[in-house]
């Protein structure tokens, strides 16, 4: 089975920086469709961050919708900022649901999926600062802020992740929640399959962090990690949230970290596409 992961596309970014409208972005994402197109694979996966807006994201799935292997979708942070007066845990749980089943594309934070005996789970992941320094308190994470450096998300308050209940989760309970889901998938699974593919849009291990600093807390959560290294059919990892590409194999898992990245100037896209996306082949 031939896999094509890519992740961190932000066209929100694309149209802001080079002051695009929305036929532009049709047609940059018709070069990016080809591009995918080309590798000829079984299922396409991307790993988050398409954009803040429903607009674009709706977009991208237009676009890409008539593709005819498997496609498959975690959300990124980005993806469920706040827009609209609706806050953070809509967007995960329904909006972006609905978008991705009307343009054919499976939704795998909602439910596993199975193909030919290999399993694909997924999740947003999240952060809970165990990958940050411990030179700062939780209180400071909590803020999003110390001294000049801001995580802006946290800071300006463009996530809100009010549950069922109403209640609005803190940054750890969210990520433990995002755990319990994911653990959830592969206890579904694992007696189905006999691999697994995790998807999650944040790190989930300190191997993928290079330095702890201030904002290495909101790259990921180490807890994660250890629910994956729970199962050993989990042989394959895609994140994205990081925007270094990289291949890494740590304890019998293959790590692909896919992301496009911020791309400055649309004539720069091929480059970009093909540095952050990652092609594999299961072989069984
Ligand atoms: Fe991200």
């Amino acid at each position: 089975m031939k896999i094509l992961a890519l992740s961190d596309i932000h066209l929100d970014y694309i149209r802001l920086r080079n002051g695009l409208n929305g036929e532009v972005i049709v047609r940059f994402l018709t070069k990016v469709r080809d591009k995918i197109l080309s590798f000829d694979p079984d299922v396409f996966i991307f790993a988050g961050d398409i954009s803040r807006k429903i607009e674009d994201i709706k977009i991208f799935f237009e676009v890409l919708k008539d593709l005819k292997f498997y496609k498959m979708y975690v959300p990124g942070n980005h993806d469920i900022w706040i827009e609209d007066g609706l806050n953070s845990f809509e967007k995960y749980k329904y909006i972006l649901e609905k978008i991705s089943k009307d343009n054919n594309f499976h939704y795998l934070p909602s439910f596993p999926l199975i193909i030919n005996n290999i399993g694909f789970v997924g999740s947003i992941g999240w952060y809970d600062y165990s990958l940050g320094s411990d030179k700062f308190s939780t209180e400071e994470y909590d803020k999003g802020e110390y001294g000049n450096l801001k995580w802006r998300e946290i800071y300006w308050k463009l996530i809100i992740f009010k549950d069922n209940t109403g209640k609005i989760l803190s940054n750890k309970e969210i990520c433990k929640r995002m755990q319990e889901e994911l653990e959830e998938q592969i206890n579904d699974i694992k007696d189905k399959v006999d691999v697994i593919v995790a998807v999650i849009h944040t790190l989930p291990f300190e191997d993928l962090v290079y330095i702890k600093n201030f904002f290495s807390a909101y790259l990921g959560s180490k807890h994660l990690g250890e629910i994956i290294l729970k199962n050993k059919k989990i042989k394959y990892l895609i994140c994205g949230h990081e925007h270094n590409p990289l291949i890494l194999s740590k304890d019998g898992i293959n790590i692909y970290r896919c992301p496009f990245g911020y791309l400055k100037d649309l004539k720069d896209w091929e480059e970009y596409i093909l540095r952050g996306i990652k092609f594999f082949e299961i072989i069984k």
